[in-house]
C-alpha cells in the first residue's frame, strides 16, 4: 500500500487496487464450487449481514471463545502493554473492535496511545470502528486499512513499538499453509522491539466444541447459510439458502470444527454473473469454514515455522482459550 497523508485523525486506505473486498469473488467461488469436495473461503461470511450475524454469536451462551479471551485480556493486558511499550496497535481481522478497547485503554492508561491500525475486510464495521474509536479516545490516529490479511500488507511506519494484535482464533480458520504464510507476513512487518499477540481456541472436550458452532438459537446457522446470499448478491447467484443443512462437527484427526452447508435435495444452481452452474447430489455439502483448535505444542510450532517465538502464553482456568505473545526469533 503506498503511502498516504493522513486526513484528521481518521485514515480510511486500501490494500486492493481491483475493485475491493469481493474482487476475488467470482474466480474462488467457481474455483470452490468445481473442487471435490465442494468448498468456499470463510472469509466470504462477512458482509453487513454476516457481520452482523457473528456479533450476535459471541454473544451466544454456547461460544465461549470472546468472552472467555476478552476475560484473559483483561487480565494480561496491563501487564503486557506496561513490558511492550507499544505506541502504535497494529490488529488484523478487527471487526467490530469489542475487544480492541482493552487493549487500547491499557495503553492509553500508560499515556503511549498515539495510532491505531485496524485491517479487516468488512469496510463498513472499519469506517464505524475508526470513527466510534477516535471519538472515545482524543488523540487517537486511526489509519484503517481494507484489504485481505492473507496478501501481503504494509503497515505504514508509526515509530515506537508496536503491538501487533490477531484475536478471535480468527488464525484458526485458515489451513496450516495460509497460517504459515500470514504468519510469516507478521515476521516480516515485525520490528526486534515489536510484539504478536495471538488468540487461539484450545483444543477441549468435543462435546463444548460442537455446542459453540451448534447453537440452540440456530444464528451460527443463519451465520452459515448467509455465504450463499452473498454469493447471490455479488454475482447474482440463485442458491436457495434453506435448500442446504447447516452441519459442524469436530474432525479429530485435523484438530478442528468443520462447517458445511448439506445439499437437503439433489438439485443445481446457477449462479449468472460468472456464468455457471453447479449440481449437488441429496447430501451432498459444501465446507464452508474450518475451524482450527490448537495446543500449546502447536501453537508454538507454528510461530517457530514463521520465525517467531513465543515469549508469553495465557490462557483462562479451564484452558478453553490463549492468548500468546511472540516476537521475532533473530
Ligand atoms: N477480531 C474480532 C472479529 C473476528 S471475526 C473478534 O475477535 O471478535 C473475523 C473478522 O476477520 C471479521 O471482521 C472479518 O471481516 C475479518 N476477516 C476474515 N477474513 C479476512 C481476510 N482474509 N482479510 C481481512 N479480514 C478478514
Ligand atoms: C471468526 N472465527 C474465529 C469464528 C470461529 O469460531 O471460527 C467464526 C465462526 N464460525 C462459526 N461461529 C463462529
Amino acid at each position: 500500500m503506498a503511502p498516504q497523508p493522513w486526513e484528521g485523525k481518521v485514515h480510511i486506505g486500501s490494500t486492493s487496487r481491483d475493485g475491493g473486498p469481493f474482487a476475488r469473488l467470482a474466480e474462488d467461488v467457481r474455483r470452490g464450487l468445481t473442487r471435490i469436495p465442494k468448498e468456499l473461503p470463510p472469509k466470504y461470511f462477512y458482509d453487513t449481514r454476516g457481520s452482523e450475524l457473528f456479533e450476535q454469536i459471541c454473544e451466544l451462551p454456547e461460544y465461549y471463545l470472546t468472552r472467555t479471551e476478552r476475560a484473559v485480556l483483561a487480565r494480561i493486558a496491563g501487564e503486557v502493554v506496561a513490558s511492550v511499550r507499544p505506541t502504535t496497535l497494529v490488529e488484523f481481522g478487527s471487526g467490530s473492535g469489542r475487544k480492541t478497547r482493552v487493549l487500547l485503554d491499557a495503553m492509553a492508561r500508560r499515556e503511549l496511545l498515539d495510532c491505531y491500525v485496524p485491517i479487516d475486510l468488512n469496510e463498513d464495521v472499519l469506517r464505524q470502528v475508526a470513527h466510534t474509536l477516535s471519538e472515545s479516545y482524543p488523540g487517537l490516529r486511526t489509519h484503517a486499512v481494507i484489504g485481505d490479511f492473507e496478501q501481503p500488507i504494509e503497515i505504514l511506519p508509526t515509530g515506537g513499538p508496536r503491538l501487533v494484535a490477531f484475536l478471535g482464533s480468527t488464525i484458526g480458520n485458515l489451513t496450516h499453509d495460509g497460517a504459515i504464510g500470514f504468519l510469516r507476513n507478521v515476521a516480516r512487518l515485525l520490528a526486534p522491539e515489536d510484539r504478536f499477540l495471538l488468540g487461539t481456541d484450545l483444543v477441549k472436550d468435543v462435546r463444548v466444541l460442537e455446542r459453540a458452532y451448534n447453537d440452540a438459537a440456530g444464528v451460527t446457522a443463519a451465520f452459515n447459510r448467509n455465504i450463499l446470499s452473498v454469493i447471490n448478491k455479488h454475482l447474482d447467484g440463485h442458491f436457495e439458502p434453506n435448500r442446504f443443512e447447516h452441519l459442524a462437527f469436530y474432525n479429530k484427526e485435523d484438530s478442528r470444527i468443520e462447517m458445511h452447508l448439506v445439499a437437503r435435495q439433489s438439485h443445481q444452481v446457477s449462479i449468472d454473473a460468472i456464468d455457471f452452474t453447479v449440481e449437488f447430489a441429496r447430501g451432498e455439502s459444501i465446507r464452508t469454514e474450518i475451524s482450527c483448535k490448537y495446543t500449546r505444542a502447536m501453537v508454538e510450532g507454528m510461530l517457530a515455522e514463521a520465525g517467531l517465538r513465543l515469549v508469553r502464553w495465557d490462557t483462562d482456568r479451564d484452558r478453553l482459550f490463549a492468548l500468546s505473545l511472540s516476537t521475532l526469533l533473530h
